[in-house]
């Protein structure tokens, strides 16, 4: 008779669990199909689940997926069931405001983990702000000029550097040299000495995790929690995430140590010494605004990583679109060969053709092409003409608001003449260094080096030509796309004569 009892209440209790998890599933529909993202257009499975987006996350291919389902959708797409990509010229300026209303989410705690805020990642506003104005007068147009010759000397260099590898392989990695110059040029301004790249030539460590930047990054931000458990139990390919992270870290606590030595006349101080860098407010705030060595050993992080590869991928792409393209190459040409003989920045800021190419180079391979997360505001906001619900995270991507056939005709099209004339939604929609009150801070010291490598390599190579030699060919340059992009195989072979 026992038994029999067990039994039967077994069943009610299994029953009864039954009941629970349907009834918690029904909730769980119901909550998901009435929730106020529902009527965002988008695949049925973004509703659901965020493998898609992480997928292609992971392999280097979210702005590739993400535009694709704005081809298939229009303005607004749900990529996740809290993600709205947005590709509206209108709506990225509300977005992206000065205001700052839209904060940064936890996407970028989670690109750049770590016990510390710094300029990029923080989501603290008044943080945020404290920095930035401590950083804004070096940064500056006007800040910058005291840096222009040096700046210059490390594009002489590296154009000599080229000339060098041409004479002994027969071939150019322009990929390699601006990868080399960028990263000096980003030491040598920050820290007072540089990494000595073009000195040394050597393929360091420091160089291949540069290379693998943007791989790791794609692995802790696809994988936030298990890159925390890889701190504890090392995990295969996760850790890439977490050692080259940790490797960053330790470059940037060497460059500020070599910093506080020049600084303090110790070993291998020469002009350095006196040197103002673009970090020096950072390091002598004092009082309510002094940082800790934790915070500046970030904030350097940041800068030696957003600092190099950046300019390098955008200029490596210029070079190649400029060799495949002959009327592009003799209109730059005969643009400078206007100039005179010892042209400095200054003469490179006048020439209205040469701007149109960088402008045209930005758009079309921008070195950070995938979605930039904010939260939307606690009121609420509307996008696109569409609400959008509190908290939920809504990003642009400049790879789809660059592609926008509305906005640019012929988008696939590299053409500097479109900026001849450029509309406002034109400029609206152009956002290859974010904008507001997160508008990337380096963007005038790589415009210069920019045009300065751009003119000086043309100046002197003005017949380069894509080779052809050592299996190159157009899919090296296709792009791995995580947050920052860079083509796939990390070189760019080029003929210079
Ligand atoms: C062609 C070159 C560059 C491109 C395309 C680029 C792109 C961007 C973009 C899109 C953002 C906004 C990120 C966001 O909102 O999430 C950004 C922010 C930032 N960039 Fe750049 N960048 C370039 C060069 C540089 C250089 C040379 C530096 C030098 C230090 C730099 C330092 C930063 C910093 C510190 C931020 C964070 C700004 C903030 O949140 O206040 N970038 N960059």
């Amino acid at each position: 008779m026992d038994g029999l009892y067990r039994v039967a209440g077994g069943i009610e209790n299994h029953q009864l669990v039954a009941l629970a998890l349907c009834a918690a599933l029904l909730a769980y529909v119901y909550t998901v199909l009435s929730s106020p993202l529902a009527k965002i257009p988008g695949p049925w499975y973004t509703k659901w689940t965020t493998a898609v987006l992480k997928y292609n996350m992971i392999k280097g291919r979210r702005p590739k997926w993400v535009h694709s389902l704005h081809e298939k959708y229009g303005p607004l797409v749900r990529i996740g069931p809290a993600e709205v990509s947005v590709q509206d010229p209108e709506a990225v300026q509300q977005m992206y405001a000065i205001k700052g209303e839209f904060l940064k989410g936890r996407f970028y705690k989670d690109l750049l983990p770590g016990e510390f805020e710094n300029v990029f990642s923080t989501a603290d506003v008044d943080y945020h702000r404290r920095l930035r104005r401590l950083l804004a007068a070096e940064f500056s147009e006007s800040g910058l000029a005291v840096h222009r010759p040096a700046v210059d000397a490390k594009v002489q260099l590296t154009i000599q550097r080229m000339a060098e590898e041409m004479e002994e392989r027969g071939v150019v990695d322009v990929y390699r040299w601006f990868l080399y110059m960028a990263t000096d040029v980003i030491g040598e301004l920050s820290f007072g000495s540089s990494f000595q790249m073009l000195e040394t030539k050597e393929e360091n460590q420091y160089i291949r995790d540069l290379k693998l930047v943007g791989f790791a990054g794609g692995v802790r931000s696809t994988f936030p929690f298990l890159t925390w458990v890889n701190k504890f139990v090392p995990l295969p390919v996760l850790s890439v995430g977490t050692s080259v992270r940790e490797r960053m870290r330790g470059y940037a606590s060497e460059s500020l140590a070599r910093h506080y030595r020049l600084a303090a006349g110790g070993e291998g101080a020469g002009a350095g010494a006196a040197r103002p860098t673009l970090l020096s407010k950072l390091y002598r705030a004092a009082g309510e605004d002094a940082l800790s060595f934790g915070e500046l050993r970030e904030s350097a992080t940041v800068y030696i990583t957003a600092g190099s590869d950046t300019t390098t991928n955008t200029l490596t792409y210029l070079v190649w679109a400029v060799c495949a393209r002959p009327d592009v190459r003799a209109r730059l040409l005969a643009e400078l060969r206007a100039l005179p003989p010892a042209f400095e920045d200054p003469d490179l800021r006048r020439l209205p053709y040469l701007d149109r190419l960088l402008t045209e180079t930005l758009r079309l391979f921008s070195a950070a092409p995938a979605g930039l997360p904010r939260r939307v505001p606690p009121a609420g906001a509307r996008l696109a003409g569409r609400w959008l619900p509190p908290g939920c995270t809504v990003s642009a991507q400049a790879y789809s608001m660059h592609r926008d056939p509305a906005v640019y005709p012929d988008p696939l099209r590299f053409d500097p003449d479109r900026w001849e004339n450029p509309t406002r939604a034109m400029k609206d929609a152009f956002v290859p260094f974010g904008g507001g009150s997160r508008i990337c801070i380096g963007l005038h010291l790589a415009k210069m080096e920019l045009r300065l490598a751009t003119a000086r390599f043309f100046t002197r190579f003005p017949n380069a030509k894509i080779s052809t030699k050592e299996g190159f060919c157009d899919e090296d340059m296709e792009a791995d796309m995580y947050f920052l992009m860079s083509p796939k195989k990390h070189r760019c072979l080029i003929e210079v004569y």
